[in-house]
């Protein structure tokens, strides 16, 4: 399919150029200023952005072993309609990918049903539990890095012994950082003001952080590179903004849960509830100034989908995980660069080009040779997030009914995975 995407303006090197962005077999094979239209199906958006695909570093797509709360094909189709044209899928799976055996279940049903780019992450320990290690040897080939994603692995010593070995096979540990030793008769939410208002059971803070802290060691004594997953406390924020001040290869990535919200906002809903949960207003502030200043690298959704059933029970009994691939991108705009707070650039950067960068993922250019693998933005769009209208079968989210000024107006990978194009865009072959 030849494609010719004019009128926009596409984001190179930091900035907005307007360009026109011919597409043939996939690949882009001219970005220029007024292309001849000439055997191209031409797609006009005047206005709007083209930008390097999204990825998202984190995200649960439950198959195999969970299709009831999200396959890999609702879930791409998700991501698709989010603005992504790529994602590093969990391993919280059954079976859990700490084979190679057990991988090739998750690549066979990718290589089927998936609408866009999809990197596994293998697990650290077998069946992520913490006691011996995956067969990192093995997956290391087919896998975005290493992770224990939904439990922190609670063994310094094991920890250590993964690092070393991550190290060696030039691939990333990414940290799901929860010390369980602080977490006593359950938790729903923050140990904050909101916590005690309620009664409810709060999960401190430093539950995340002493983790953060003790993996930042662990990167000094064997040089592993280090990526922490959800972060969520100021106290990390401040850790990881001292460990690359050193030149440790450490980064991590948020969520917009925790950029734009914080425990105050809470409602006794089971889309409220997520581990680690929304904390106070001084940590999203704390978060926010280290997206600002480069401590924080990535904006990943940590979309965990599960069912209506599943979340039903409030911030007490319902499960933790919310999704969020498909408002992210409109959530951020509104909130963070429509308020003046983080200029769009950053959010970008955040979005496309620093999670290809950390995790050596192709794509992430709009340039000639490059593979088409763009989003287009419309600034310009205000709607109300909707979560009936998700393509993924989770639901649960705490933006729901949120008005937002942006949306994601297409997609492509390789080609057209997602298009919500005002009527007159599309002129087909005009001359
Ligand atoms: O809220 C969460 N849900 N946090 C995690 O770490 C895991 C995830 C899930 O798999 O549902």
């Amino acid at each position: 399919m030849r494609l010719l995407l004019t009128g926009g303006a596409v984001f190179r090197n930091g900035a907005f150029q307007p360009l026109d962005v011919a597409i043939d077999e996939g690949r882009i094979v001219a970005v220029s200023p007024a292309l001849p239209w000439e055997g191209f199906s031409v797609i006009k958006v005047p206005d709007k952005l083209i930008v390097p695909g999204f990825v998202d570093v984190h995200t649960h797509l439950r198959e195999p072993g969970f299709c009831y709360k999200e396959t890999i094909f609702s879930g791409t189709a998700a991501a698709a309609a989010g603005g992504y044209t790529a994602i590093c899928a969990m391993p919280n799976l059954d079976p859990v990918p700490d084979s190679l055996e057990n991988l090739e279940v998750q690549l066979e049903a990718i290589r089927r049903d998936a609408k866009i780019n999809v990197y596994p992450y293998g697990a650290i320990t077998k069946g992520e539990k913490g006691e011996t290690l995956a067969d990192m040897e093995a997956l290391a080939p087919y896998v975005a890095g290493f992770s224990d994603d939904g439990r922190g692995v609670q063994s310094r010593h094991m920890m250590q012994w993964a690092m070393k070995i991550a190290k060696s096979l030039n691939r990333p540990i990414v940290a799901h950082c929860e010390d369980e030793s602080y977490l006593t008769g359950g938790w729903s939410v923050h140990d904050g003001d909101f916590a005690r208002e309620q009664g409810l059971p709060g999960n401190p803070s430093i539950s995340e952080w002493r983790q953060v802290e003790r993996d930042i060691q662990l990167v000094v004594e064997t040089g592993c590179r280090y990526h922490v997953c959800h972060v969520s406390t100021r106290e990390s924020v401040a850790l990881i903004r001292a460990a690359k001040a050193r030149g440790l290869p450490v980064t991590c990535e948020t969520a917009p849960h925790y950029l734009v919200m914080c425990d105050r906002d809470l409602q006794d809903h089971g889309r409220f509830k997520m581990n680690p949960p929304i904390r106070s207003a001084a940590d999203r502030d704390a978060l926010v100034a280290g997206l600002l200043d480069g401590t924080i690298d990535c904006i990943a959704t940590d979309h965990a989908p599960h069912s209506a059933e599943e979340k039903g029970k409030g911030l007490r009994g319902s499960l933790n995980g919310v999704v969020g691939l498909e408002c992210a991108f409109p959530v951020l705009y509104t909130n963070l660069v429509e308020t003046g707070i983080v200029p769009l650039e950053t959010i970008l950067n955040a979005l496309c080009v620093n999670p290809r960068r950390i995790f050596g993922l192709p794509g992430g250019s709009v340039a000639e040779h490059m593979p088409a693998d763009l989003t287009v933005l419309d600034l310009n769009r205000p709607h109300v997030i909707d979560s009936g209208s998700f393509r993924s079968l989770g639901r649960a989210t705490p933006f729901d009914g949120w008005g937002v000024g942006a949306a994601v107006a297409m997609t492509i990978c390789g080609d057209i995975v997602y298009s919500n194009l005002e009527e007159d865009s599309e002129t087909e072959g005009r001359q």
